[in-house]
């Protein structure tokens, strides 16, 4: 099946979409994005990503986009592309504008989405958890708005990669732990569950909040509240969530083991739970 791109209302093969070079997403990062995943040929929580993007376009302030528009364009191009284990990236650029700090007069917003293949979680890093580093977390202070403005989280993926780990998990300089480079974090203690409130330092995740609710129905407590990185490091689990990457465990944060060193019962069962919500929406 292609792998396609929609370009302002057109669809055609990803290597023919073309965007001026005075878009303001390409110079200013002054655009905000989503990324949807299907399921069987389903995409998963439309509604709850696009409720997220009007909150991003209306925190940049962006003209008001019809979300009809945006709905049919991430279906249709999706639909066309007909690939049942899909990543649909949406980006809106403010538009293209000779290079000016101040908004443009009069400039429409650019709106490219991808439809891609993606791979699976591996079954080693299922199996065994994955290893992360901690980084100081140097952000802007809007991380509730997800814009393509991902340096920060670009550098410390690649730090990770660099020192052999798979990711790594942002640390406020007072060692509050926010989230993981394109993810949100849990910890497990004693059956119950921490996570970061929902504040700008960490972008609101769709799949933390569905997590949220099945906790809710399966009677798993959850506290939203701020734990630093002690409190993680003697956690019984850790693991992020993420569109993607769902449930993902970490067993060694630099280089500690975290519980028992292989994913636990938590987030084996939040990843079941998860896997049977979206097949829920199939
Ligand atoms: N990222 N935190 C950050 C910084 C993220 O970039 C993401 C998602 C999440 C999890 O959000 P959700 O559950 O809605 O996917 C948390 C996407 C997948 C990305 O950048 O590709």
């Amino acid at each position: 099946m292609p792998e396609l791109a929609y370009l302002n209302g057109k669809i055609m093969p990803i290597e023919e979409a073309r965007v001026p070079i005075e878009d303001r997403g390409y110079q200013f990062a002054d655009a905000v994005y989503e990324y949807f995943a299907s399921y069987k040929g389903k995409l998963f929580a439309v509604k709850e990503h696009l409720d997220r993007l009007e909150k991003s376009l209306r925190a940049l302030e962006f003209p008001p986009i019809s979300r009809e528009l945006l709905r049919d364009a991430v279906l249709g191009t999706f639909q066309q592309a007909g690939i049942d284990r899909a990543g649909v990236y949406l980006q809106i650029s403010r538009g293209v504008a000779p290079r000016n700090h101040a908004f443009p007069n009069g400039a429409k917003p650019q709106i490219v989405i991808t439809v891609r293949q993606v791979p699976d979680t591996s079954r080693e890093y299922l199996e065994k958890g994955i290893a992360a580093i901690t980084v100081t977390d140097i952000r802007w202070g809007r991380c509730d708005i997800k814009t393509v403005q991902l340096l920060p989280n670009v550098l410390a993926k690649q730090q990770a990669l660099s020192a052999g780990v798979q990711d790594a998990i942002f640390v406020s300089p007072e060692g509050i732990v926010r989230e993981g480079t394109s993810s949100n974090l849990f910890i497990a203690i004693g059956g119950r569950l921490k996570t970061h409130p929902l504040t700008p330092h960490i972008l609101p995740g769709i799949t933390r909040a569905v997590l949220l609710d099945i906790c809710r129905k399966i009677n798993v407590h959850v506290e939203e509240v701020f734990f630093d990185n002690n409190t993680m490091l003697a956690a019984e689990e850790v693991f992020i969530t993420g569109t993607v990457t769902e449930v993902l465990s970490v067993c060694r944060i630099d280089g500690r083991t975290i519980g028992a060193g292989k994913p636990g019962p938590m987030a084996a069962r939040l990843r079941k739970e998860l896997e049977a919500c979206a097949g829920a929406h199939l």
